[in-house]
């Protein structure tokens, strides 16, 4: 496996993972990459971040094209989470267990508690390190998203390692932006920041703030990130994209979010669909069964409302519902007005349970939820549209 030459001392050395679908519960439809980087010098050879286990043999494959691997000095740990740390007892066995591994404080701490018995020989950073007679410049980007989160910027050639940060889960044979128009990194980029980082959004908010005022982002030339492509023809392009998405401002579109047993819920969904497209508003319309939790999660981020819809099982909501709730709770999405629904047979608290749940997400809840008992009827659809009235109307005054 070749490396991919990014300047004349830097290099691509990661690995491309065709074949993940699941990616700690986020469904990555074109695979990802866990990319690594070697800076190259006559003196001193730094590998940035590894891979994921399992793909070490093809990162040590890429960097023997360019020096023999034993010779890395030092490796850098931007992010402590093991699709890019995994790689590390494995490649520091091969290299050198004795060799540094140099990670933000808070990095050491957690790549010692993910690996206490592989001997690593962790050590915290300070604001620099020498790279073979330059340095190498750290920021520490806590919460974006991990607490060991940082950034490493080489200011000689304005390169920026950025780890989690610009980046999106799209295995292909390309690795430059340059290689794959915006029609096709740009729903993948949405997909991965509103999945990802949709929770950080204040602290990257500042961050931009922070780089934008010390003079860094006008340095920047090539952004290297730890998944997908490099930055290197435009890399201003997705930090715009970034300073807009952290203000999570909705446009105006609803997601209609349901699952069902024995249709009625569905029969409900698609009224209140039909209802809001009829209201001039963008109506998006998926059913559990057959849309995963983080495509939908997707769809929510730029809608004003999401309406979740459930029939009643046991007294509970039904699990694929439960399990969207969960999921879309710990995005922590801003400015949403949401909406419930759904069918039972005699206690009904699911449409009761959802709403519950969406006020305490901090939700604009502008109506009660809607229940049908058993099948709806032509009778139950005037409440159906009174809830697509009340949210159509809150969309419309934002
Ligand atoms: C296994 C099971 C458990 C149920 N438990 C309840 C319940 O606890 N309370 C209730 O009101 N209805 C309950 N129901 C009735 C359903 O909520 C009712 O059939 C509803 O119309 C289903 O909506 P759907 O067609 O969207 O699945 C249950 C149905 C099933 C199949
Ligand atoms: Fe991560
Ligand atoms: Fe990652």
């Amino acid at each position: 496996m070749e490396p991919i030459k990014i300047s004349d001392n830097i290099f691509w050395v990661g690995a491309v993972d065709y074949d993940i679908r699941d990616f700690h519960g986020y469904l990555t439809p074109r695979g990802s990459t866990y990319n690594a980087y070697l800076i190259v010098k006559d003196n001193k050879i730094t590998l940035i971040d590894t891979v994921k286990h399992g793909f070490e043999d093809e990162l040590l494959s890429r960097v023997s094209k360019i020096v023999d691997p034993k010779r890395i000095d030092q490796v850098v740990s931007n992010h402590a989470e093991m699709d890019h740390s995994g790689g590390l007892p494995g490649i520091l066995r091969h290299i050198g267990i004795e060799k540094p591994v140099l990670a933000s404080t808070m990095g050491v701490k957690n790549l010692a508690g993910q690996f206490p018995s592989a001997g690593l020989n962790l050590q915290a950073v300070g604001p620099k390190l020498d790279v073979g007679g330059e340095d190498l410049v750290f920021m520490e980007t806590r919460m974006i998203h991990w607490p060991d989160s940082m950034f490493s910027f080489l200011p000689s050639q304005g390169l920026l390692f950025s780890q989690d940060g610009f980046g999106m889960h799209l295995a292909c044979p390309e690795r430059f932006d340059d290689e794959i128009p915006e029609d096709v990194w740009g729903p993948l980029a949405l997909n991965y920041f509103a999945n990802i980082l949709t929770p950080y959004t204040v602290q990257i908010g500042k961050l931009l703030e922070k780089v934008a005022a010390d003079g860094l982002a006008a340095q920047i030339r090539t952004i290297c990130p730890d998944h997908g492509f490099v930055w290197r023809r435009n890399p201003g392009r997705i930090i715009e994209i970034y300073a807009k998405w952290v203000q999570q401002k909705p446009r105006r579109k609803a997601v209609v979010v349901f699952d069902t047993m024995w249709h009625s819920t569905e029969y409900m969904a698609r009224e209140l669909t039909d209802f809001l497209a009829g209201q001039d508003i963008e109506a998006s319309y998926h059913c559990l069964k057959n849309r995963h939790r983080s495509e939908v999660a997707t769809e929510c981020f730029e809608a004003a409302a999401i309406i979740i819809g459930t029939p009643t099982i046991n007294n509970q909501l039904f699990p694929s519902v439960a399990d969207f709730i969960a999921y879309v709770k710990s995005l922590k999405f801003k400015n949403k007005i949401g909406g419930a629904f759904g069918s039972h047979g005699w206690s009904g608290e699911g449409a009761k349970l959802v709403q519950a749940e969406l006020r305490n997400m901090g939700y604009s809840v502008p109506a009660d939820e809607v229940r049908v008992q058993w099948v709806p009827q032509e009778k139950d659809l005037g409440p159906l549209k009174a809830l697509g009235q009340s949210i159509a109307d809150e969309i419309k005054r934002l």
